[in-house]
């Protein structure tokens, strides 16, 4: 080893924190190496001291005060790993105001605060670095940043959250109760604290935005996405999916249409032919195709959530961040500028959405119900390609499940509208969308 040691500090010691502790002690010596200078965890902040954990940590490294771990001038390399966008951008703004490096794994706080965050790094001569906070160990970040640089990318979509994906897989296997697999993967220390960020699709989103950043250069807000969620799926849709020859996965689709400068990003479940590659992509993995102009399509997969493939990503910017303190720079991924917000990009509007479509009605089970819904269906000029009838669970009730050929998301949202009004519809309406990618 040819330098001294370095110092950091980590912010939580849970899921994530525990993961990073342990691996960096199992790989103590040949990081060390690697490095030329080895990694000290020198403190280390929690909310509780007297909780039970599953690593051996001493006690007089954690404190109480994440503020204190970030400003500590004997660290220089804090690892943001407490989640949220209070402490936690207190923390991050405050060790980058003095010029230190961040790891941050912590997607809901870049996509909220991003800007702030990468203008503050800049101003202070700060480094921030977030592999973890999208795809858990798959080193997308560095990808988009540096493997394809020479790329501009009119698609990148993929499975984000496996914590959706874990639920998706095991209720379709196993035709387990979603709350019970919600519950399993809360337990794996794959979801969120607050598990709804995960299963209404706000986590995929904010994963979603910062790699439309990366790729695109403009942050787009939540607020302007299509977001929905599995919470509505129930194991009848997983069942007609692969009825119909698909499985059906969380995505977010990030498209550039460059001729008109029109970015458009969305999350939503999605139905895929059972024979692609996406959708053979089971449990807690996730994977992402990026369509680059220039290499075509590549794609990544990997562990998307859980303690060793977040400590992975994590570890992997700590290296980054001790070769930049040791003069060897730190690869584009941290030495870039925020990428220039093209002119002009505009958000694609909803009508640009053409595909087939899913859509699940408990309806009346009676005469002319189904004649009802074609009508509908045909002045909306939404063609049907195929129904299916099954039982629902309440009395008296069916429910239908209508394909239809290719239409676009106005036409499709203007007839959904009149079925939900229909009094022998009975719930609210299912709306999917389904995918024929070739991937
Ligand atoms: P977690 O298990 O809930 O751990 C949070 C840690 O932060 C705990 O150790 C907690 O202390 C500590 N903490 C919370 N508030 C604090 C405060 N005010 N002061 C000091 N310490 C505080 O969460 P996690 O799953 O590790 O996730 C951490 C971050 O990583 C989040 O941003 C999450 O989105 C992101 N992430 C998670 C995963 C994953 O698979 N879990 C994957 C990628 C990214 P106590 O232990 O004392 O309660
Ligand atoms: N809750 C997230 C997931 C953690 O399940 O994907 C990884 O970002």
């Amino acid at each position: 080893m040819s330098g001294g040691p370095v110092n950091i500090g980590l912010c939580g010691l849970g899921t994530v924190g525990q993961g990073v502790w342990k691996h960096l002690q199992g790989a103590r010596a040949e990081l060390g190496t690697r490095l030329g200078r080895p990694i000290v965890v020198k403190r280390i902040a929690v909310r509780s001291l007297t909780k039970a954990r599953g690593v051996r940590v001493p006690a007089s490294r954690l404190t109480t005060d994440a503020l204190s771990v970030a400003t500590d001038p004997q660290i220089p390399i804090v690892c943001e790993l407490m989640g949220g966008t209070g402490i936690a951008r207190e923390v991050t703004l405050a060790a980058l105001r003095q010029g230190k490096a961040v790891i941050s794994a912590n997607k809901a706080l870049i996509c909220s605060h991003g800007a702030e965050i990468f203008a503050a790094a800049r101003r202070h001569g700060g480094q921030f670095f977030f592999e973890a906070s999208v795809a858990g160990g798959i080193p997308i970040i560095k990808a988009l940043r540096e493997g394809l640089v020479a790329n501009r990318f009119p698609r990148i979509y993929g499975i984000l959250n496996g914590t959706c994906n874990y639920i998706l897989t095991q209720m379709e296997a196993q035709g387990a109760p979603y709350a019970q697999v919600l519950a399993e993967a809360k337990r794996l220390g794959y979801a969120e604290a607050d598990e709804a960020l995960d299963v209404e699709g706000w986590d995929t989103a904010h994963k979603a935005a910062i790699l439309a950043w990366l790729a695109h250069g403009a942050w787009v807000n939540t607020r302007q996405m299509i977001v929905e969620g599995i919470d509505r799926l129930t194991p009848a849709d997983l069942h007609n999916a692969a009825t119909l020859g698909y499985r059906i996965k969380l995505l977010a689709l990030i498209t550039r249409d460059f001729d008109r400068n029109e970015l458009s990003v969305r999350v939503h479940p999605t139905l895929l032919p059972v024979a692609s590659v996406m959708a053979g992509v089971g449990g807690v993995f996730n994977a992402i195709a990026v369509s680059g102009d220039v290499v075509g399509t590549t794609l990544y997969t990997g562990r998307g959530a859980g303690q060793d493939a977040t400590a992975s990503a994590v570890i992997s910017d700590i290296a980054d961040a001790v070769s930049a303190l040791s003069g060897g720079g730190a690869g584009r991924a941290a030495a870039a500028e925020l990428p220039a917000s093209p002119s002009r990009l505009r958000r694609s509007p909803p009508e640009r959405i053409r595909c087939r479509y899913y859509l699940r009605l408990t309806v009346r089970d009676q005469p002319g119900v189904l004649a009802r819904v074609a009508s509908v269906m045909a002045r909306h000029r939404v063609s049907i390609a195929s129904v299916l009838q099954t039982p629902a669970e309440r009395p008296g009730a069916a429910s239908l499940v209508l394909t239809t050929h290719e239409s676009d998301e106005r036409s499709v949202g203007h007839a959904l509208r009149v079925l939900g009004a229909l009094k022998s519809v009975l719930e609210r309406p299912l709306l999917l969308r389904i995918g024929d990618f070739a991937d």
